[in-house]
């Protein structure tokens, strides 16, 4: 059981802000004071260029970031720290895999498969590398109700698939997509594996061995980490088999003008000096996290999902985006005819922070035939009482514009 009101006194924006319901954690979470404080004691105490002083404070400041990685590791349960990948978020590792692993890989008449949920930084850069390949760009659908089609999924692939790239819950609906199921079935394909964790990771355990995932991406800033810093999961082999992306300092192992050495993955991917107080932070976020136990975590808010889509059902005129029957920590949802952006005008003015727009899925918007939705997602600081001030402010704003 998670004590909420305990939770909130160690985020300073709380204390600083008492009267603020925050439901905008999907976009970026907030900062507990064990990452805030513990980022500028690093800053203080123990900072240095990492990998190249011989001097005991930058040898201090390496294993302050190699231990950062020795976290993530064992928070993934990922076989090697070699297969942790420092990079500045979700997309950056997105586009190392599409333009490494793609550029290398896919040949025209190939075929990579995305579902239909994804953010655009799972879809661009698949749809720029299959260009670049003359490889096809297929979409696995969602059923009317917002749950992945599983059966539709499997008739997609082919002899020509080479990979599967989805997210593991929907910045949009809050959809959980059964990542497992889809790694099996890809894999028997011959398929690669990635799987977009940017929602997941602050919310439920993750286990990449038992998802059988190739790739795994993450950015620190909505698990309470820094804005800045991310991860890349690659299974080694993979990992070792794709060439750089970005070259220099720090990934070679020696250079002549006749030619360059590259040195073995993690650090063959990670060229310039690495956000090294970020990686910090982000072991500290991840700490805070297990401080608390992901199954607790997605417990309460698994609850409170159930919770938010209980009370939102019951107001007049609001209507339900997706999110099939597990959704989690996200609600979407429109007001007929109150436009997203004035909905969340009117909920700021009650000091309700959502996010409304196309939330980087456009694709999805346009399936769904609307331009955008209002939505409320959630972190380990709310409780019940945020979503009725939530339902308050759509009242007050059904009150402005409907009557
Ligand atoms: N991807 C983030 C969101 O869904 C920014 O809001």
């Amino acid at each position: 059981m998670i004590d909420v009101r305990a939770v909130r006194r160690e985020f300073p924006i709380f204390v600083n802000n008492p009267n603020l319901v925050f439901l905008d954690s999907g976009a970026s979470a907030q900062k507990p004071r064990a990452v805030i404080d513990g980022i500028a004691e690093f800053y203080r105490s123990d900072y240095a260029n990492v990998h190249r002083g011989v001097y005991q404070l930058s040898a201090r400041s390496t294993d302050r970031f190699e231990e950062a990685r020795a976290t993530v590791r064992a928070f993934l349960n990922a076989a090697d720290e070699r297969e942790i990948v420092f990079v500045r978020g979700a997309t950056e590792a997105i586009n190392l895999v599409a333009q490494s692993w793609g550029g290398a890989v896919l040949q025209a008449g190939d075929e990579v498969v995305i579902s239909d949920l994804e953010h655009h930084s799972n879809l661009v850069p698949w749809q720029i590398a299959c260009q670049r390949a003359g490889a096809r760009l297929l979409v696995a659908p969602t059923d009317a109700t917002g749950e992945f089609d599983l059966g539709a999924f499997e008739a997609l692939l082919s002899p020509r698939t080479r990979m599967v790239a989805v997210t593991h819950v929907s910045n949009v609906t809050g959809t959980v997509l059964p990542v497992e199921n889809i790694a099996r079935l890809a894999h028997r394909r011959g398929a690669m594996v990635l799987v977009d964790g940017c929602q997941a990771i602050p919310r439920m355990p993750v286990d990449v061995q038992a998802i059988g995932c190739d790739f795994y991406a993450f950015s620190g800033h909505k698990a309470y980490g820094p804005s800045g810093v991310g991860i890349l999961y690659g299974r080694y082999d993979a990992l070792a088999a794709m060439p750089p992306w970005q070259t220099g300092g720090g990934m070679i192992t020696s250079v002549a003008y006749a030619g360059t050495e590259f040195q073995e993955p993690p650090h063959r991917f990670e060229a310039g000096t690495p956000d090294i107080a970020g990686a910090v932070g982000l072991k500290l976020a991840l700490d805070f996290i297990e401080g608390f136990g992901r199954e607790a975590i997605r417990e309460h808010e698994a609850a409170l999902t159930d919770y938010g889509v209980d009370v939102l059902s019951r107001i007049p005129d609001l209507n339900l985006v997706g999110g099939g029957q597990r959704r989690l920590s996200i609600l979407s949802f429109n007001i007929d005819g109150v436009h997203p952006h004035d909905v969340g005008t009117v909920l700021d003015q009650h000091e309700v922070a959502v996010r409304v727009g196309h939330h980087c899925a456009q694709p999805l918007m346009d399936k769904l035939g609307i331009s955008g939705t209002v939505r409320a997602s959630l972190g380990i600081y709310n409780d019940k009482a945020d979503i009725d001030r939530l339902a308050k402010a759509i009242e007050a704003c059904r009150e402005m514009f409907l009557r």
